[in-house]
């Protein structure tokens, strides 16, 4: 891929598998504040279901997610690493805080942060769900006679350890969004008269989301 060989290309490469993370990070919200309404989980079951047994979902939509997923960890090593090597003989003094800010200089352990989360999440919710659907062959969402994600959420945030390992996920989350969504918009180009707006725009997701996804675990934590 000729894109992927400058180091121009692997930038907007990056940008672009960024944006597409973060709108399905903001999808994945919408779904999940939902298991916050007054309704004792029925529009989340409603939406989970669907989301779980459609199949542009199952078949296109979530094998294309986790080939981003995938490409973005990779892509960041790839980046960290050339960035690192581009320079073989390192500053005499590396005064990072005076062009740079402390999130753009550790994106790559952010980024690792948030690999853990992953790992842990998929061990949460993703693997029961493939295994339930994919080796069971069970389609049908129901536990004993009705609806079972509503409940499986709620069973999840009951461990504080498990709460707090997410919160603390979600604050590097923040983090890692603070810079990201600023430097994917550079990458792209994005650097004119609606470079202000972007900027709050970002700031406004960058902390809404992770905020809004502590919201969840805590809820769920203290109502069950
Ligand atoms: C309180 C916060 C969160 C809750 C309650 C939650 C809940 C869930 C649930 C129930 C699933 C299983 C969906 C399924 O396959 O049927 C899931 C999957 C997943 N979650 Fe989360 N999630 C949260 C935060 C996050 C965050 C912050 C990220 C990314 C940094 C994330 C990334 C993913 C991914 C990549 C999957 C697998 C893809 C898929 O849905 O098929 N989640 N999550």
């Amino acid at each position: 891929m000729g894109l992927l060989k400058s180091s121009i290309g692997r930038k907007f490469a990056m940008a672009l598998s960024a944006f597409f993370l973060m709108f399905f990070l903001l999808q994945h919200f919408a779904i999940n504040i939902t298991s916050i309404f007054p309704d004792n989980g029925a529009t989340f079951n409603k939406l989970s279901h669907f989301m779980g047994t459609n199949g542009l979902v199952q078949y296109v939509m979530q094998p294309i997610l986790i080939f981003g997923v995938v490409f973005h960890f990779v892509m960041g090593f790839i980046l960290e690493l050339k960035n690192k090597s581009a320079r073989k003989v390192s500053y005499a003094k590396n005064n990072g805080a005076a062009n740079s800010t402390w999130m753009s200089r550790n994106m790559i352990w952010s980024g690792l942060a948030i690999l853990a989360f992953v790992v842990l999440h998929f061990i949460d919710f993703w693997f029961p769900e493939i295994n339930t659907k994919f080796i069971q062959g069970d389609w049908s969402g129901l536990h004993d006679g009705e609806f079972r994600y509503f409940h499986e959420l709620q069973h999840k945030f009951l461990s504080p350890i498990r709460v707090g390992a997410y919160i603390i996920a979600f604050v590097f989350l923040a983090m890692h969004l603070l810079h990201g969504f600023n430097s994917a918009f550079q990458s792209v180009g994005a650097n004119n008269k609606y470079t202000k707006g972007l900027k709050t725009f970002s700031k406004i997701y960058a902390i809404g989301i992770p905020v809004g996804f502590i919201i969840i675990a805590l809820f769920h934590h203290f109502n069950h």
